[in-house]
């Protein structure tokens, strides 16, 4: 849809709070986040399925389109803006009527199928429970909807190849959450790989993670499903799909794993402070080689307390420097700086070797990433701009967990071929 196509997605804004407001069970008013711009706009309208979640709620609402809303739309320059209009889909419906009056969107709903039917209504995003997700994208291609969705995109690589060539036959754009690149720390560990400052790249060492209570007191900061395999928990299939695109997209491709989960945890207490059985490994050691031959270590865990900077660490070794990158801050070490250490634990440790390292500086105030992903999919909706992280590559990322689960069952290492339609 080009910006003049987009008139249709448009005629809403049109149309008064009355008709805007139809799928709410009563006429919530506008709560007014930001100021809707007069000119130029180009309105979206955007299903947000599953927004009464953590990510749905915190990441993809209130931080994504309602701060985009607030700060007047996306400005694609020449006067014209993009102006996503949610409707929020769940299936509590205070709760959506509580998000909706808080973020200032006018219309919500529990029924799917209403909205997956209105021509008003170009995207379906979806931050559901992973488990059923793919359910309910396969009916928003169906209804010829562009779709965006959190990882992963469906519970197994056959369902996530299948969601990617009925979009295909669809014609639909398609768009999957990979938010760990548009993290400030990790931009600026690409701009380190891309300058060449590594040299040639050894090795990468990730420790993500942190504690996660059992509950019930104090709660657990995730939801109970993360724990359970049969409803799609596990951090196998959530941290590898990130592993997968942050790799490829980083360092180049990845060609084995080799992979050991754990459950390290195996009871815990859920949302309603009922015992339940941990299902799902709650950690997993991951050993991936990339095509150029670099080695990455990367643990998972949601039972390790943290000692560290940031709640995700990469170091980079190469031969001609290093650098330690977390979420927000990169720090380096290039060859010429190294000290020069030797084993002798008979005497105190006579080099502070965290002090031999530079803070890379950032160049520029970068967004959250979440939001910064929504403006590129609503540009590539609304524009036909490029946007790269479609379903395939969702898919990939899938696949990766899939090996990973069953390098563990079988206990051996497993090459990642080539995933094509
Ligand atoms: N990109 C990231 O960094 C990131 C981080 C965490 C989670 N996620 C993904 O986001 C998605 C949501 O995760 P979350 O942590 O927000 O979960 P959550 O449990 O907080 O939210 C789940 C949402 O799905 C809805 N839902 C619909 N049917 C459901 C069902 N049968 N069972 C449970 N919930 C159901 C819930 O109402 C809720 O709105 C998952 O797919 C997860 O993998 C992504």
């Amino acid at each position: 849809m080009a910006v003049e196509g987009v008139e249709a997605a448009s005629r809403r804004s049109e149309r008064g709070s009355e008709d805007a407001a139809s799928a709410g069970t009563e006429r919530p008013g506008r709560a007014g986040t930001g100021s809707r711009p007069a000119d130029g706009v180009v309105e979206i309208g955007v299903i947000m399925n599953g927004v009464t979640g953590r990510m749905g709620t915190n990441q993809h609402l209130v931080r994504s389109i309602a701060a985009i809303r607030a700060e007047g739309g996306v400005d694609v320059g020449g006067g014209a803006v993009l102006w996503p209009e949610p409707v929020l889909v769940g299936r509590r419906e205070y709760r959506l009527r509580e998000l909706a009056e808080a973020n200032g969107v006018e219309r919500w709903t529990t029924d799917l199928d209403e909205v997956l039917a209105d021509p008003d209504l170009p995207v379906y995003f979806d931050a559901q429970a992973t488990a059923v997700r793919a359910r309910d994208v396969k009916a928003a291609i169906a209804a010829g909807k562009h779709v965006y969705t959190e990882k992963p995109i469906a519970p197994d690589v056959e369902t996530a190849l299948e969601l990617t060539r009925l979009a295909r036959e669809a014609k639909v754009k398609n768009g999957v959450v990979q938010d760990k690149l548009f993290l400030p720390g990790l931009i600026k560990l690409r701009s380190l790989v891309e300058s060449g400052f590594f040299g040639r790249i050894l090795s990468v060492r990730g420790e993500f993670g942190y504690w996660v209570f059992e509950g019930p007191d104090p709660e657990g900061q995730r939801p109970s499903w993360n724990y359970r395999s049969e409803d799609g928990g596990g951090i196998v299939s959530d941290m590898f799909c990130h592993w997968r695109y942050l790799l490829d997209d980083i360092f180049g491709p990845v060609r084995t794993v080799t992979a050991l989960g754990a459950t390290h945890i195996p009871k815990r207490f859920d949302e309603e402070g009922r015992n339940y059985e941990a299902t799902a490994e709650d950690a997993a050691y991951g050993i991936f080689e990339l095509e150029d031959g670099a080695v990455v270590q990367l643990n998972s865990s949601w039972a390790t307390r943290v000692h560290r900077d940031e709640l995700l660490e990469l170091h980079v070794d190469g031969t001609e420097g290093s650098a330690v990158a977390g979420l927000r801050e990169c720090r380096i070490q290039p060859r010429a700086a190294t000290p020069r250490a030797t084993w002798n634990p008979d005497i105190p440790n006579p080099i502070d070797f965290r002090a031999g390292w530079l803070a890379v500086p950032g160049t520029t105030d970068h967004d959250n990433g979440f939001k910064a992903q929504w403006e590129l999919f609503l540009r590539h909706v609304a524009l036909e701009e490029p946007f790269r992280w479609g379903f395939l590559d969702g898919a990939r990322g899938i696949q990766l967990a899939e090996l990973g689960m069953r390098s563990w069952a079988e206990r051996r290492t497993l090459e990642v071929p080539e995933l094509a339609l």
